[in-house]
Parts: structure tokens; C-alpha cells; sequence
């Protein structure tokens, strides 16, 4: 059966937009006559949410009894079965036989797109982490419109938290749609994303040209408001660099322009993780200056609520406050939405997700991941795999991946062929190779070198191998690393020796074997992987008990060990789980071999040997716990660069 989601506000036309308004003004005026509406009788509706909500749950909750549906309700997932470790995923499939719909809203994003995978039935984004929510885009529209008219040519300023405000980024996809102007006023350090942007340039063609603003003032101080404006046909699209003269007439036209509407968000500081809540400076708020100003008489203020402080009472009672009659059309037009998604239902007009150009999934077990630590495909590995957007137009010439999620964006490193299982750095002149092993799903995409050198890939056309340390020479390197280990005169119950999987991982067992020789003692050995799909740490020994007990970060001497450091990138990535897991007394680094090319501030505290290389060598260290029928050894050798002039023939496999 056919059914239709609302994940992002791309999942409907411009049609259907304003189709489901005009729906919406029918039900808001047969709801005036108290005229029963039976649309829905028989039909239940589920509320699933993760996360706080007043207005969006109980407008969904009244629309769907208005069109005499019923609902059942899990207003706080904390107290189901999620707290116990449920999966998104069988959340989603459970409750998919209780209802006929469901409205979701979580904290992660990219979360509802995921449980509508496994949903057999309609399912609605009620907000999702960062990402969006599409609902109160569609009453923030209705309202504008209602307000003002239409909505082509009008101009919004958008303030506040852009940075994770969900409300603002399904907004301004939808005011670019309807050819509406947008400002954005954001506090310091919450702008609007990059990827945010970079979708609105790429798929609705708007620019963005950052003004300083003087005309503003009644609402911050000291800022530099950005103007996104459609770039066809508007003559501001010539412009690619902001130079004085640019400034002067785009200052001159901002002071020309009327602004329509003002939409204030609050600070989303539950999505801070990390970062510094208060900001650096002012926070846009509307208050009496902003009643006050002259040039705002015509100017409505809108708020998807709950305020905080960046909207003071005195708007309330102002005729331009209109964000109580904002909420109260999430009742009509979630009303309109319900019927829609009920009629659309085994409808041969069903829609899938917006055009997505050229997906990806690696075809391989790892691959390259999505930056965003609060993305699904990060989060919830149990119930997702990164899937992409493949975008051919980085700048640069760049390949990029946009997360089908969330919407952030890479960019490519590496990529490998599957069937020669060779790979090299992604570069523009590949771009017509990569199409082609994508559309032969011969295509892997990796974040670095270990990851292709994890699936055993090698680099594309190699010069001659040099052994540069035998296998009686990596045994000597490793006694005196463990030597210098036991100088500092360790307690051997805090140290803690945390190899990186996998060729780390051998070399800190021999490690751990080498100084309980001569400590005559057992000393713990734990593993950590850095592109994990489970656990980032695991301890390997002593491992009597069958199901042994979480590593103990706390206070331990950690020597943390790899065989090759070259960026230190990976070193990078494992401190930082390591300090997500624990607060350790000490981190020291053992590595067998540094080859230096440093791009992070990190020097390892014991080496093996140090081998001056170019960046167009690699080094290769080979053990025999990896590699079958073969000595430990560590060989060096040249990759010589393909001649990308005549590409398939150089990338033929
Ligand atoms: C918004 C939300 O949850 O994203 N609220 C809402 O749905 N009306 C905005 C917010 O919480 O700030």
C-alpha cells in the first residue's frame, strides 16, 4: 500500500501547499459552524514523542478528534519502552499495528525519516533534533498568507537561534519556495548552517549576501543581517563578491524595503551540547524600541512558542503580535493535513521523497559516515545505514555527500573501486569515474586511508616495496617501547594498554604480554575503534569473565597504541572517545612507526622508529596476527599518481 510521509516540507509541492490551505480555511470554517467533520471516524491516530511539546501534540491530538478520529497517546517516551532500550525501529513497526497514522517528534535528526522506514503507515516529523519541522512551517505559511495576502515578494526577517532552531530551517526552505525575501538577524555564533544555505543556493537558487544593517537596530545591536533573495531574476544575483560598492546599494535597497514580517525564535539551549549557551553579545529580541520604530507600524511579529525572553509581553497586546492566532491555525491545518495524508493513501499519485538525484549507500561494511554527532545514522546505528546524496559540485570541484537524514554534508577523501578493491584520493578529474562505478555500484567512499586499508584495499598503481624493519627489528622495537613504558614507574593497576583496532590492537597485546613477562602480573588491554558500528571501547584481557565489565577510564594510565601515526587524525578520534567515555589520569601515545606530516598538535610518547616519508609514500606495517603466511615486516612504497589525462584507462581495474 501507497502511503504518504511528512518528513521535511520537500515532501510536499507547491501545489499541495496551497492546496492543503485552502482545505484548511474549509475546516476552519465548517469548525466555526460546529458542523460535525466524520473524515476520520474509525481511524486512530498515535503521538509518539521523545521530546517536551505543548502546541504541536495537542493541535494534532484536537484536529484528529475534530475529524472524529481518536487518538492514542505516549506524550513522554521516557516512561515507554525507549527507556529500556527499545529501537527506534521496533517502536516504529509496534506501533505502526496499533494506529492508522502516526506523528512523531525526537531529538535526534534525521530520527522520524528513519521510523517511517519501518512504518507501514503515514507518518508526520514532528520535530526532529535540529533538523526540521515541516507542520509548523505549514501554519507559519497559512498564517502569513492569511495575514498578509500572499506570499510572493513579501519580506521576512528571521531571528534568533538559526543555528538549531528545526522551525526555522523547514521555514526558510518553504519562503524561498513561495519567493518570499528573507533576512537573517541570528545571535552570534547561531547562524543559519552551512548546509542550510548551501541547500537554499542549490535547489532554489537563492543568494546570500551578508549586509551590515543599520536598519535593524530596534532589535539588535552591532550586527550583520544576511539578505537571501532569489537570484533570478533579481539583479542581485550578479554580485559574487561583496565589495564596498555591492555594500552601499544593498544597504541603500535594505533601507528601501519594507519589512512584512519578523519571526522570533528563542535559544534552543537543550541542543547545545557542549558549546557555550550564552553566546557572545546581544540575542535579537522584540520589545517596546521594535513597536516603537516607524518603519516596523506594517511589520507582524510571529513565534513558532514557547518564548522565553527574546519576546517581550507588551507585542501581546500589540496588533502585530499575531503568534497566539499562529498556534491556534495548527488545528485547521493539521486538520487539512490529516485528510490529505488519509486520501492519499494507496493513491497512485503517491509521492516518494523529493527528487533525490544520485543516492549512496556503501556497499561496503565501512565506509564514510555523517559528520553530525546528533544524526541518526550516528546515534542509532542499529536501525540505520548512511545513506547520501551524491552532489558532483563542491566548491573546488569537490565531491560532497548530503546525509538523506539530516541534510549535513562531507566532503569525499577517498574513493575505491570494489572489484580491483583499489582506491586513491578523490580528485575532479574522477568525477566522470565516479558516476560510472556509482552507477554499477562499484563505488566505496571512505573518510581515510585506515579505512580502506581496514577492507584491505590498496592504493591505485604502487612503485616497488622497500622493507624498512624486519621482523627482529619490530620485536626489538617493541621491547624497548615497553621497556620505556615501565620507566615511568606506573602503578601496573592503572595502566591500560587501548589498542586502536585493528593493527594497534596486536601490536598493544604484545606490548601487554612484553611487561607482564616482566612484571610477572596481568595488565589490562582494551581496544577502541574508531569507526565503530557498536561499542567505541572494549576491554580484550584479562577477559576470564565471559561477560566482562565496561572499560574504567577513570584515573587509569592509558597508552594508547597504533601502528602507523601519519595526521594524527585517527589519534584525534580516539582521544576524544576516549574523554567522551571517562576522565583517565594520563593519555600517552605508542606508535611503531611516525612518518610525521603532522595535521593536529600530537607527538607520540614512545616510537618504534621514525621514518621520514613523502606524502606520496605509504607505509605499510604487516603483521602476522593479519596477515596470513607472511612475516611481521613494515615496507615502504611510492604511489605513483594515475594519469587522470585518460582516466578509465589509469582507473581501469
Ligand atoms: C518549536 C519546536 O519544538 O521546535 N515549538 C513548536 O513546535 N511550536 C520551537 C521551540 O521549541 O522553540
Amino acid at each position: 500500500m501507497g502511503k504518504r510521509d511528512l518528513i521535511t516540507i520537500a515532501d510536499l509541492s507547491d501545489q499541495e501547499i496551497v492546496g492543503l490551505f485552502d482545505l484548511a480555511d474549509t475546516m476552519l470554517a465548517r469548525d466555526r459552524t460546529g458542523l460535525e467533520l466524520k473524515i476520520c471516524a474509525g481511524k486512530i491516530m498515535a503521538t509518539l514523542f521523545y521530546e517536551p511539546s505543548t502546541r504541536t501534540r495537542l493541535s494534532f491530538e484536537s484536529a484528529m478528534q475534530r475529524l472524529g478520529g481518536s487518538v492514542i497517546s505516549s506524550p513522554d517516551m521516557k516512561s515507554s519502552s525507549a527507556a529500556k532500550g527499545e529501537s527506534i525501529a521496533d517502536t516504529a513497526r509496534v506501533v505502526s499495528s496499533y494506529a492508522d497514522i502516526m506523528v512523531i517528534r525526537h531529538y535526534w535528526d534525521g530520527a522520524v525519516q528513519a521510523m517511517a522506514e519501518y512504518a507501514d503507515i503515514p507518518v508526520i516529523n514532528a520535530g526532529d533534533g535540529s533538523h526540521e519541522h515541516p507542520t509548523q512551517t505549514l501554519c507559519d505559511l497559512y498564517t502569513l498568507r492569511k495575514e498578509k495576502g500572499q506570499l510572493k515578494g513579501l519580506t521576512v526577517v528571521i531571528c534568533g537561534d538559526l543555528k538549531h532552531g528545526r522551525t526555522i530551517h523547514s521555514l526558510v526552505y518553504a519562503l524561498a519556495r513561495f519567493g518570499v525575501h528573507v533576512i537573517t538577524l541570528a545571535a552570534n555564533g547561531m547562524e543559519l548552517p552551512q548546509y542550510v544555505i548551501e541547500k537554499l543556493e542549490s535547489e532554489h537558487h537563492y543568494s546570500l549576501v551578508p549586509v551590515a544593517s543599520d536598519d535593524l537596530q530596534a532589535v539588535v545591536t552591532e550586527t550583520d543581517a544576511i539578505y537571501l533573495t532569489p537570484s533570478q531574476p533579481h539583479q542581485l544575483a550578479l554580485f559574487t563578491q561583496v565589495d564596498a560598492d555591492v555594500q552601499n546599494r544593498l544597504s541603500r535597497m535594505l533601507s528601501g524595503i519594507k519589512f512584512d514580517a519578523f519571526y522570533v525564535t528563542r535559544k534552543q539551549k537543550e541542543r547545545m551540547k557542549g558549546e557555550n549557551t550564552g553566546g557572545n553579545g546581544s540575542y535579537p529580541k522584540i520589545g517596546e524600541r521594535f513597536l516603537k520604530e516607524k518603519r516596523f507600524k506594517d511589520t507582524v511579529v510571529m513565534h513558532p512558542l514557547p518564548r522565553v525572553d527574546e519576546l517581550s509581553r507588551e507585542v501581546d497586546k500589540d496588533r502585530r503580535g499575531i503568534y497566539f492566532k499562529q498556534a491556534a491555525y495548527g488545528v485547521p491545518v493539521r486538520m487539512a493535513l490529516l485528510k490529505f495524508l488519509f486520501d492519499a493513501l494507496g493513491s497512485e499519485k503517491t509521492r516518494t521523497t523529493q527528487k533525490r538525484a544520485t543516492l549512496y549507500e556503501s556497499p561496503e561494511p565501512i565506509g564514510s559516515q555523517c559528520l553530525n554527532g546528533n544524526c541518526v545514522t550516528r546515534t542509532e546505528n542499529a536501525s540505520t545505514r548512511p545513506r547520501f546524496e551524491v552532489l558532483f559540485t563542491g566548491p573546488g570541484g569537490g565531491l560532497i555527500l548530503r546525509c538523506l537524514y539530516c541534510d549535513h554534508q562531507h566532503k569525499v577523501q577517498f574513493i575505491g573501486h570494489t572489484n580491483s578493491r583499489r582506491y586513491c584520493p578523490y580528485d575532479i578529474t574522477l568525477a566522470e569515474t565516479v558516476r560510472e562505478w556509482l552507477k554499477n555500484r562499484e563505488l566505496a567512499i571512505f573518510d581515510s586511508i585506515k579505512q580502506a586499508e581496514e577492507l584491505a584495499y590498496e592504493p591505485y598503481k604502487s612503485g616497488p616495496q622497500r622493507t624498512i624493519m624486519d621482523e627482529a627489528e619490530i620485536r626489538e622495537a617493541i621491547r624497548q617501547m615497553s621497556e620505556q613504558i615501565l620507566e615511568e614507574r606506573e602503578d601496573p593497576d592503572r595502566l591500560l594498554i587501548l589498542g586502536i583496532r585493528t593493527k594497534g590492537v596486536f601490536l598493544a597485546k604484545r606490548i601487554a604480554e612484553e611487561i607482564e613477562r616482566r612484571q610477572n602480573r596481568k595488565i589490562e588491554v582494551g581496544e577502541i575503534e574508531i569507526y565503530g558500528s557498536g561499542d567505541d571501547l572494549r576491554r580484550l584481557s584479562p577477559s576470564e569473565d565471559p561477560e566482562p565489565l565496561p572499560l574504567n577510564l577513570k584515573d587509569r594510565a592509558v597508552i594508547l597504541v597504533d601502528d602507523v601515526i601519519h595526521t594524527g587524525m585517527t589519534v584525534k578520534s580516539a582521544l576524544s572517545i576516549i574523554f567522551k567515555a571517562g576522565r583517565p589520569k594520563s593519555v600517552r601515545l605508542a606508535v611503531l612507526v611516525d612518518r610525521g606530516h603532522r595535521e593536529v598538535p600530537v607527538k607520540p610518547n614512545f616510537v618504534g622508529k621514525h621514518i621520514p616519508s613523502s606524502e606520496r609514500e605509504r607505509v605499510r606495517v604487516k603483521l602476522r596476527e593479519v596477515e596470513q603466511d607472511e612475516r611481521d615486516k613494515v615496507v615502504i612504497y611510492s604511489i605513483i599518481s594515475p594519469d587522470f589525462s585518460n582516466q578509465r584507462s589509469a582507473l581501469s581495474p
